[in-house]
């Protein structure tokens, strides 16, 4: 069996001012008629049905994605009583699953990317279950690196699995070993990266038994183990959530590749049972306004018009993104702008600056 798991818990700040609390970019249609976490679900269609699927979140979030994902049961859309990053969230999946079915392969879904070829995508998950299903090996989705980027993280690719190596009953594809993690290189370093050869993108995907799971968070996030298990423990009892109240404050708040993923063997090697599986479906964190830029554009020099904007005239300015519904916009000597407007808001940046408007916003959060 397998069951994915789609966290949609993240406060999309980078996507001020379109993003808000209450309407973060995983609820928003950034591109196309259906909002980002509707396309996460329908592209996991082919792979699970949606009574497996789960969806894990925060409370400010939880009612409209209900209201957008109504195929999915109530008892499967979980609200974090305060966020913890993705660590808590991926553990909590793992341990209700154990529970139950120890063997059901499990998938972390981040709500906010885009894919571009979804039949290549079940291709390649199917492949991707399947290997986790075999065995207690923990599955990573590699991207191949388009440009230099420092808002991902990094896999260093160790060999080639050999034909011979696979575990039994499993046919040979393409994977790798995992040498290292690197999360959010600074751009030295992510230049170095792109620039050798045998570093992919961490898609943030990623496959394993919910008992492999469950036994990496008891290995490698000892304190937050017991904390998990108590509350998978009350799940379907009336006294759910009063303990989930309780006690999932508790956990650390930091991310699953922090936690379960970069740790290394206790010799101080990389895991053996991580592999690396090229992930060659078109994706795209849409990050920031720079990725959206990207994605919808046509090339590093081209000025976007997002929105209904009703007109866009530009006159030596290129590569700029403006999204302002019902507004002529005219552009003048500017590159590389970006320029978003909403009822009550007007963002101005550059694409290359994009990655702190959250920085930004917690300014402003933080000037009341
Ligand atoms: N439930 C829940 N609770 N979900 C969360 C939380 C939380 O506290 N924090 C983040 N998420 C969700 C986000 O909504 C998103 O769908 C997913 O988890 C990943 O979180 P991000 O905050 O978007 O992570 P990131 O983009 O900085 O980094 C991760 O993804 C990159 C690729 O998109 C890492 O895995 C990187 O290594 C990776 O390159
Ligand atoms: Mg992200």
């Amino acid at each position: 069996p397998f069951a994915p798991v789609i966290l949609a818990g993240g406060s999309g700040t980078r996507f001020w001012p379109r993003s808000r609390r209450s309407r973060a970019k995983q609820v928003l249609a950034l591109q196309g008629e259906r909002t980002m976490i509707q396309d996460t679900l329908a592209r996991l269609g082919p792979l699970a049905g949606c009574k497996d699927t789960w969806v894990i979140t925060n409370h400010w979030l939880q009612k409209i994605i209900s209201e957008q994902l109504p195929e999915i049961p109530q008892a499967h859309v979980l609200a974090e009583p305060a966020p913890r990053n993705t660590a808590p969230a991926c553990a909590l999946a793992a341990f209700l699953l154990e529970k139950t079915e120890p063997n059901t392969v499990l998938g972390i879904f981040p709500s906010d990317h885009v894919v571009s070829n979804d039949r290549r995508f079940v291709e390649v998950l199917q492949k991707g279950i399947d290997l986790a299903a075999a065995g207690e090996n923990i599955i990573v989705l590699g991207v191949k690196p388009t440009r230099i980027e420092t808002g991902y993280g990094y896999i260093e690719q160790g060999s080639r699995v050999r034909r011979d190596e696979t575990p039994a009953g499993f046919a040979p594809i393409d994977i790798y070993r995992v040498r290292r993690f690197r999360e959010k290189p600074d751009p030295v370093t992510a230049e170095r990266f792109v620039a050798a050869g045998n570093f992919v993108w961490n898609a943030g995907i990623f496959l394993w038994s919910a008992r492999t799971l469950a036994n990496a968070v008891r290995e490698h996030a000892p304190e937050m183990a017991p904390i998990l298990e108590t509350i998978a423990a009350a799940y379907g009892t009336p006294d759910f959530d009063r303990v989930f109240r309780e006690e999932y404050g508790k956990c650390e708040n930091i991310s699953v590749d922090y936690a379960v993923l970069e740790p290394r063997s206790g010799k101080g090697e990389s895991r053996s049972n991580i592999y690396c599986l090229p992930a060659d479906f078109g994706w795209n964190d849409l990050g920031s306004w720079a990725s959206l830029h990207e994605h919808l554009g046509e090339g590093d020099r081209d000025n976007v018009m997002d929105g209904e904007t009703t007109g866009l005239f530009a006159i030596q300015s290129a590569g700029n993104y403006v999204f302002a519904p019902g507004k002529t916009v005219a552009l003048l000597g500017v590159d590389g702008l970006v320029v978003v407007e909403t009822d009550d808001a007007l963002l101005i940046t550059t694409r290359a600056r994009s990655q702190d408007v959250s920085k930004l916003v917690r300014a402003i959060h933080e000037s009341g």
